[in-house]
C-alpha cells in the first residue's frame, strides 16, 4: 500500500466526537512513536500555532456565546489555515511525523454536520484554507452517545473543568457527528482506520500504532 503525497513526513489526525478519548489516544501513540524512534511533533485544533491558539481561546470561551454558525466555521478554517502554514507543512516537509489532535473532519462534522451548513460546503471551505493538506491517515475513535456521555461526566467530575462552549451546544447531536465522521472514513477507507472507542485504551493505542508505523515504512 503506496500512498503518494507531497511531503516526506507523514501526517496522522485523530478524530472524533467529544468523550471519544481522542485525545489520551493522540498523546499515547506519540509516545509510543517516539519511544520506536521517530521524530514526532504532536498538536492539536482548534489551535497549534500562535495565532491558532488565541482563535482558539476565542472560540471556545462560553462568554462569546452564541456564534454564528458561518462565524464559527470560518473562525475554524482561519485557525487551521494558520496551523497547515506555520506548524504542519514544515513539520512534514522536513520528514516528521505529524499527530494532529482533530483536523478538517471536525469540521464537517461539527459546522457541516451539527450545525448544519453542509458537509460538502465545509469540505470545501477547508480544502481551500488548507490548500489541499489531508492526513496521510486518520484515526477515528467511534463511540456511542451512552459512552460519550458517561467519559465527559467522569472528566468533569474529576476536575478537569467545565465544558467548552462547543461541548455544551453540541452534546446533544452525537448521534450526527458521529454519523457525518463515519461517512467520511466510508467515503476513503484507505485513508482512515475506525477503531471502536469501547475498546481498552491501550489496545486502541496498539492498533493505531501498528498502522501508523506500517505506513510509515512504506514510504
Ligand atoms: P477539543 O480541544 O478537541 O476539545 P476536547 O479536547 O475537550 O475534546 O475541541 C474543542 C471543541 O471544538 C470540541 O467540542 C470540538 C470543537 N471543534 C469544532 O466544532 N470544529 C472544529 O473544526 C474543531 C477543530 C473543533
Amino acid at each position: 500500500m503506496s500512498t503518494q503525497t507531497e511531503h516526506r513526513g507523514l501526517f496522522v489526525a485523530v478524530e472524533g466526537p467529544d468523550g471519544s478519548g481522542k485525545s489520551t489516544q493522540a498523546r499515547a501513540l506519540t509516545e509510543a512513536l517516539r519511544a520506536a524512534g521517530h521524530e514526532v511533533v504532536l498538536t492539536r485544533e482548534p489551535g497549534g500555532s500562535d495565532l491558532g491558539e488565541t482563535l482558539r481561546e476565542l472560540l471556545l470561551d462560553p462568554g462569546h456565546a452564541p456564534v454564528d454558525p458561518r462565524t464559527e466555521a470560518l473562525l475554524f478554517a482561519a485557525a487551521r489555515s494558520a496551523h497547515a502554514v506555520r506548524t504542519l507543512r514544515p513539520a512534514l516537509a522536513r520528514g516528521a511525523v505529524v499527530v494532529t489532535d482533530r483536523y478538517v473532519d471536525s469540521s464537517v462534522a461539527y459546522q457541516g454536520a451539527a450545525r448544519g451548513l453542509g458537509e460538502a460546503r465545509i469540505a470545501a471551505l477547508n480544502e481551500w484554507a488548507t490548500d489541499g493538506l489531508v492526513p496521510d491517515l486518520t484515526v477515528l475513535i467511534d463511540v456511542d452517545a451512552a459512552t460519550a456521555a458517561d467519559r465527559r461526566d467522569r472528566r468533569a467530575a474529576g476536575g478537569e473543568g467545565a465544558p467548552d462552549r462547543m461541548e455544551r451546544e453540541t452534546a446533544d447531536r452525537h448521534e450526527a457527528l458521529r454519523a457525518a465522521f463515519l461517512a467520511r472514513a466510508a467515503a476513503a477507507p484507505e485513508r482512515y482506520l475506525v477503531l471502536d472507542g469501547a475498546l481498552p485504551p491501550q489496545e486502541l493505542t496498539a492498533r493505531a500504532l501498528a498502522r501508523v508505523t506500517a505506513q510509515a515504512a512504506d514510504r
